[in-house]
Formats: C-alpha cells, structure tokens, sequence
C-alpha cells in the first residue's frame, strides 16, 4: 500500500537536455555534447562535494560543471551565456506524459530533489506542476543518494518509508532509494543497463504513463 508517490526532479520530470537549443544558439553543433558534459560533471561534483563532506548548493555545483565542462571542451563562456544558461535550468521542459500523469492520479506526491531552492522552487513554478512537498536536499546538507536525504522526505510527510513510492528515471538514484527502504520505480527512458550496485527497483517502466 503506498500513501506517496516521491518524484526525482532533474531527469524524471524535467528534461535536463532541453538546454540543448540554447547551447546551440551559442556553439552550433556542440549543444549535445555539451549538455551531455555539463550533466555528467554536475552529478559527478554532487557525489564528491558528498565524499568530502564539502556540500555547496546544487545552483553552484551546476554552474561549476558548466564552467568546467566548457573549458575541457574549449568553448568559450561568457557572462552573457553563463546566465542564459543557468536561466534555462529554471525553464525546463517537462517530459510530454508528465502533465497528464499527474492530472490522472489523486493521492499525496512531493519531489525530493538535488536541486537547490533557488533552483527547483522556480522550475517547479514555472512548470505550473503542483505537489504536496517539494524537498531538497540542501536542508540536509548532503546530496543523493545519501540515506539523510531519503530519509528527509520520511520526516517530512510522516510516512513510513515502505509506504513511499518513490519514481526516478536516475538509476544510481533509483538503487540508492531502495537501500534506503522505499517502494522503488525506475523510469528507464533511454533502456540503458541495470547499475550494478547490489539493488534492483521493484520496477521498471519506459515513462510514466506505465507506471502500476
Ligand atoms: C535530482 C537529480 C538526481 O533531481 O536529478 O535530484
């Protein structure tokens, strides 16, 4: 029996991709790669800022990696582009199915999020999407998939962790919240492997309009 449905932001509901076109604008031909860089990198710094024991807001982790990823790939960033970008991070897309999901299912839902809030509560705004919690983990001062930040949206819905569905497209994020306890629903959206991290997901679906 599960009392809430817990999203992932970045990957799951908004497209981190949808940065491409601006990315374009500015470098034709590169907005791909760079996009693809820039993702990596940011997620990358998440775990090792975790590691360190060095937490700094995702909004500066992302810039960091946008900074970093258009050096190694020699494209020069200005201020100008900088700020667009960064701008394009509070404006992403939603997947198509994601508006018409939520519609269709009632029940308590929250986001429990890397994003900071000067970060995801803009998106989510933007989005006109509408949830019961939008959590971050900038409260805890760790980022995923940490057990405090599981843990995070325990405490604040007050539910018991095997009653929460949790839904992430990320599979480290996925696997991580199974470690923890939760319901877990990957959305694997590009059929990419299982990570082999000694927990599997009691689901798989390609989006979330298959989701039980
Ligand atoms: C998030 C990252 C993992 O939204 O996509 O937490």
């Amino acid at each position: 029996m599960i009392e809430a449905l817990v999203f992932d932001a970045y990957g799951t509901l908004y497209d981190v991709h949808s940065v491409v076109r601006r990315c374009e604008s500015f470098w034709p031909g590169r907005g791909t790669a760079l996009s693809a860089a820039w993702r990596s990198k940011q997620l990358e710094y998440t775990w090792l800022r975790s590691l360190m024991g060095r937490y700094a807001p995702f909004s500066q982790v992302t810039l960091e990696a946008l900074r970093f990823a258009c050096e190694a790939m020699k494209l020069p960033l200005g201020g100008e582009q900088e700020r667009a970008l960064m701008d394009e991070y509070t404006r992403l897309a939603t997947f198509p199915e994601v508006a018409s999901f939520l519609q269709k299912r009632s029940g308590r839902r929250a986001i429990l999020s890397n994003g900071s809030p000067d970060m995801l509560d803009p998106l989510v705004a933007h989005s006109g999407l509408r949830f019961d919690a939008v959590l971050s983990v900038d409260e805890v001062g760790v980022y995923k998939p940490s057990p405090q930040v599981y843990e995070l949206a325990v405490q604040r819905l007050r539910i018991a962790k095997e009653r929460i569905g949790f839904v992430s497209s990320n599979c480290w994020d996925a696997i991580g919240a199974k470690a923890f306890g939760f319901q877990v629903y990957w959305v694997n959206r590009g059929s990419a492997p299982l990570d082999r991290l000694g927990f599997a997901p009691d689901g798989i679906v390609s989006s979330l309009q298959d989701l039980p």
